[in-house]
């Protein structure tokens, strides 16, 4: 795609409050001037709002105040008046009842914090899973130039020698506990080792996978994704970043003019080949419905499957984030992907040229870390879309994360009716169950858990673990880490909290998964199926009053982005009154 500029100068939004003697002009300076700004800062240069996540309760995030400094050196540098401004940062490791039920919130926030104010430009400070996908769905919405820089990765962690990556080496360490295999006592003193620097998670979780999107869909300077959090070039990435968002508002490069659908296509394949997490499908699926794209799950599975796998990365590889830093990062994947013809290599870029001029000079550094081809984790590395009577609109599944011998398998469903359902029972020596069964999972979609809780991947039995068994198919309505692994289908929907079929699954069911086939489906005659449909009545009552009900009276389904009805859709940066 060809971008043409904007004619420069030209009267910029802020100065719908900036600009003139009047007295709004004056209040709005005036106020602004008590932070010793000299006049001249508001004499019509781009104003840019530096949405900072920091918080000491989103310990993935809390770095970004010295990132916001630097992107601030930068806007000055290139002329710009920076302004930073605290938004909504939802952190995955603490908030209740999950992270998840907060994204639409924090957009919703994010989108309000740029419209009513004044801001030309935004650059957008991430790094916990949700974090990335609230702040860009929100910036989509109004449609101002936009960059995201991510706050980076941890540095690895090491316990006895052994690479242990956020969140992976938590469930490792806790079935190994299980299984007798660890001591309690070792698995506290693991904790620290898990998480030494500064950063977000540093396996390929889904702040690594999202900071990957935004670069792959090309919201970011290139090279963002990978750069450790404590690494300097993390620091010059956010100072270029200023640099870049001035000249962006002086172009008018927007949001809408980069996430085209082809960049949503770099973006899916992109998703495969580094074995991406699940919950890339449910945020991108959310941003392009920000600015009218028409992406579905069968984008998803027709994009994908052709992509193998070459980040070995946990979970499904070996290293870490910091080996994929030094081994080139992103723009190697982005470059192999253009080698093979599988990225449209015209995309345009937050830089005002196309992805391509970005990537196609770079090297690998390390073909253990990102792989030849024909030495990929898997061939297939796309998200799989299941459908099937189990699943009328959808269901997910990681192939890179699955085991190779129940991609096609038939099992008796053990059924748990919500989470605290499956807690009281799974060790339980007397539950029936073996490693040939199939663990069902419901009440944990958007609406039901209430926010669609990362529990997709149930840990085993004890009495399974202890066979030596570390895999069996699950199923359930929830998310999953993007840390997580094993072959767990997730996302199905509709949901059981609104009636999907997954509501009327039963113990002893038999369940047929074929991954190659995309189904799921449930083995009981179709008469008998929509006999317990029409019997099905909802468990809980919804929320009576706050978020809570807003949020359960408008989130939609997973295969719908769980976004709220009412926020869907592009609705700019023009603001309707002037304030006094
Ligand atoms: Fe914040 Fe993983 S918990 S990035």
């Amino acid at each position: 795609m060809t971008f043409k500029p904007a004619r420069w100068p030209r009267k910029l939004r802020s100065q719908e409050w900036f600009a003139g003697t009047s007295k709004d002009a004056i209040y709005h300076r005036s106020w602004m001037k008590n932070q010793g700004l000299p006049a001249d800062l508001f004499d019509g240069r781009p104003v840019i709002g530096i949405l900072n996540t920091f918080s000491e309760l989103n310990p993935c995030n809390a770095h970004l105040n010295d990132l916001a400094e630097r992107v601030k050196h930068g806007v000055y540098e290139a002329g710009g008046l920076p302004v930073i401004v605290p938004v909504f940062s939802v952190s995955e490791s603490g908030f209740r009842p999950t992270a998840m039920m907060f994204r639409n919130l924090a957009a919703m926030a994010v989108e309000e914090t740029i419209r009513g104010q004044q801001m030309d430009g935004v650059v957008c400070l991430v790094g916990c899973d949700k974090t990335t996908p609230s702040l860009l769905m929100g910036a989509a919405s109004c449609d101002l130039p936009t960059i995201m820089v991510s706050g980076g990765p941890m540095l690895n962690g090491y316990f006895k020698g052994e690479r242990v990556g956020s969140g992976t080496h938590l469930w490792k360490f806790s079935e190994a506990v299980k299984a007798g295999e660890m001591t309690a006592a070792e698995f506290v003193e693991a904790e620290a080792s898990m998480s030494r620097s500064a950063g977000a998670c540093n396996t390929m979780g889904t702040a690594s996978t999202m900071a990957s999107m935004v670069e792959a869909l090309g919201m970011t300077l290139s090279g963002n994704a990978a750069i450790p959090a404590v690494d300097s070039r993390r620091r010059v990435m956010a100072h270029l970043t200023g640099r870049r968002i001035v000249q962006m508002v002086k172009d008018d490069l927007k949001p809408s003019d980069i996430l085209t659908r082809e960049a949503f296509r770099n973006a899916v394949r992109t998703n495969a080949a580094i074995g991406g997490s699940t919950n890339a499908v449910i945020h991108l699926l959310a941003i392009a419905g920000r600015v009218g794209i028409d992406l579905s799950l069968d984008d998803w599975d027709a994009w994908g499957r052709d992509v193998p796998t070459i980040v070995n990365l946990m979970p499904s590889g070996k290293y870490l984030m910091e080996e994929f830093f030094y081994a080139g990062g992103l723009p190697v994947v982005l470059k192999r992907l253009g080698e093979a013809g599988l990225l449209h290599k015209g995309a345009l870029t937050v830089s005002g040229g196309p992805i391509w001029e970005e990537v196609r000079e770079v090297q690998n550094h390390n073909e253990d870390v990102i792989l030849p081809a024909d030495e990929a984790l898997t061939q297939s590395g796309g998200i799989v879309v299941l459908r099937g009577n189990l699943a009328p609109d959808g269901a997910v599944l990681k192939p890179s994360a699955a085991s190779a011998h129940l991609m096609q398998h038939r099992g008796r469903a053990v059924v748990f009716e919500d989470i605290d359902d499956y807690k009281a029972r799974i060790e339980d020596e007397a539950l029936e169950i073996d490693e040939t069964c199939v663990m069902v999972l419901k009440n944990c979609g958007p609406r039901g858990y209430p926010g669609m809780a990362e529990v997709g991947n149930m840990g085993l039995p004890p009495k399974v673990l202890r066979k030596g068994i570390t895999d069996m198919v699950r199923i359930s309505d929830a998310r999953m880490s993007g840390t997580a692994y094993g072959t767990v289908v997730l996302h199905t929907s509709p949901e059981a909290a609104r009636g999907g079929p997954l509501a009327v699954v039963r113990t002893g069911d038999l369940i047929e998964l074929d991954v190659a086939g995309r189904r799921l489906h449930l083995d009981i005659p179709d008469a008998e199926l929509q006999a317990r449909l029409a019997a099905w009545t909802p468990g809980v009552a919804p929320p009576a009053s706050g978020y809570a009900k807003l949020y359960h009276d408008h989130v939609e389904g997973a295969d719908k982005a769980a976004d709220m009805d009412f926020l869907v859709g592009c609705r700019g940066n023009a603001v309707a009154r002037e304030s006094h």
